[in-house]
Formats: C-alpha cells, structure tokens, sequence
C-alpha cells in the first residue's frame, strides 16, 4: 500500500503531543508527488466542533497526551464523531514520565470502533504538565533523542504500508493496557492557579486554554469545573504570573519530581 496523504490530529495544550505527532509524520514522509501532510489541531474549543473527515486513501496518525492513565476525557465526543473508513491509522499518546496504562489501548480501541484499522500505535515522553523549574519531572522531553525516535518511528510505519497488499487484512497491533480501564477519566475540579500582580491581563491564557475555563476580561477567573489542569496557562504566560496554589496539584507535582525521576523510553507497537 502506497503512502499517498497522511492526516494528521493531535490535541496538546502544553505542546509534547504536537512534537512528537509532527516528527512521526516527517518521518512517514508521503510518496513523491503526493500532498503536503495535513495537521488538525484539536487543541481549542473551537476546532472541536467539525468532526474529521479522511478520503479514501488517507493514512491517519492521532495524538493525545495521557491524561490519569486513559485518553483525555474531553475529546470522548470529538473521537466518538470521527468516521474512519478502514483508515490505517496510527495511535500515539505523550505521558508525563510516570505510566501511561490503558491510555493506548483506549485510544487503539476508540479508532477501531470507529472504523479505523490500527497499523500501529506508540507511547512517547513528554514533560509532565505539572512539571516546573522548581519541580521538574521529564523536563524537555521529547528531547532530540526522543524525536530522532519518532522520525525513525515513522520511516518504519511507512515500510510496514508499503509491504502490506491492499486486500490483506492487518494483523492486529497488540499494546499494553486492560479492560475495563482500571482509572476513571473523571478529572479534579479545583481552584489551583495562583494569578500574580504582574499579569498584565494580555488575555494570551484565555485565548490558549483548550477548555474556554479563563474569563478572557478577568484572567484570574477561572471556572475549576472547565479546567482540567492541563497548566499551559501556567506555561505560556510571558510574565510568569501563574503558578499553583497550595493543593492536591501541587502536591502531585511534588510527588512526581520525587518518584518519577527515572526517564522512561519510548514504546513503539508496529
Ligand atoms: C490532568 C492530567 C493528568 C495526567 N495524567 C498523567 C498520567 O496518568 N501519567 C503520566 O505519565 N502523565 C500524566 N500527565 C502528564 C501528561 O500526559 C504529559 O505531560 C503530556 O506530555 C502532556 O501533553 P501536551 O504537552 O501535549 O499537553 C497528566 C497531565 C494532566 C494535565
């Protein structure tokens, strides 16, 4: 099977899923003549609304950060609209370093579900969202290595496409994960962002929050049941106005920096 298009989704508030995604797809590389590959971010509420849409012979890859070992619960009705038409579609998801339990199988299943084939599936490191200067955990992960990774990842899924003939059926791609799903996706709703006086109220967290949680009049608004603590507030503020209040967050930002300091490795299913 021919390469022709690849389509590319990926949801990523604080950017490791979007790194990794990108360095795949460079690696598989369309065939000569082809089209340029095509990126869908999900990551704002708006761009979730228009459910995706492939062609015949699109090849897809969908990316999503890990989010209490499973599939962030958020994208349930973007994912649950998707139409594949036996798309050979390639599933990854970025964890923070610590383990990404039945996220990958979740994500394989949803794909298949909805009529994608999974030719191949991948768990890639990306810095913990909660992860700071002062508590670091997989801090600037996906780093080169990690990438190069991806890349070669990707050269590889293009070799798989090109052996497979088009009438045999994949053989299934087995990844690590149970059934039923041991975590529930349900996240906190907490109040744990701490807003300094040196936010100039320049609206850039508002505009960048996936969930519309910060008022974009008043930055230090935040409705903790929309939040989902993704921190690309905290990340992306040019004045480094947000930090995390005491609380289950910080917390668990601790207890990372503590248990996890271990680098995992990328895990690659083909
Ligand atoms: C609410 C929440 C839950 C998370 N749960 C996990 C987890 O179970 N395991 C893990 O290793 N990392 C976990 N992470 C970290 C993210 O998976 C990781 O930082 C990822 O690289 C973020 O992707 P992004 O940069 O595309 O937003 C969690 C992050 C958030 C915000």
């Amino acid at each position: 099977m021919d390469v022709k298009n690849v389509k590319a989704a990926y949801f990523s508030p604080t950017g490791t899923t979007r790194a990794v995604v990108r360095a795949i797809v460079a690696g598989i590389a369309p065939d000569a003549g082809a089209g340029e590959p095509e990126f869908l971010d999900i990551t704002l509420p708006g761009s979730r609304k228009k459910p995706l849409t492939v062609a015949e012979d699109d090849l897809l890859v969908i990316g999503v950060p890990v989010y209490m070992g499973r599939v962030p619960a958020l994208l349930g009705d973007w994912l649950n609209a998707i139409r594949l038409r036996a798309t050979p579609t390639v599933c990854v998801v970025v964890y923070g370093n610590r383990a990404y339990e039945d996220a990958l199988l979740e994500l394989k299943n949803m794909v298949a579900q909805r009529g994608g084939v999974p030719v191949a599936c991948a768990a890639y490191v990306g810095e913990h969202s909660f992860s700071s200067a002062e508590r670091p955990t997989a801090q600037g992960r996906p780093d080169k290595d990690d990438l190069e990774h991806a890349r070669e990842f990707g050269r590889k899924i293009r070799a798989k496409m090109q052996s497979l003939s088009p009438a045999a059926q994949v053989p299934d791609v087995a990844v690590p994960g149970v059934l039923p799903y041991r975590k529930d996706s349900k996240l906190w709703d907490v109040d744990f962002i701490a807003v300094s006086d040196e936010c100039t109220q320049c609206g850039a967290c508002a505009e960048a929050c996936p969930t519309g949680a910060i008022d974009p009049q008043d930055a230090a608004r935040i409705d903790p049941v929309r939040c989902i603590t993704c921190c690309a507030c905290i990340k992306l503020c040019p004045q480094g106005a947000r930090s995390m209040k005491p609380g289950p967050v910080l917390d668990a930002s601790v207890r990372l920096n503590t248990l996890f300091r271990e680098c995992c490795r990328p895990e690659c299913f083909l």
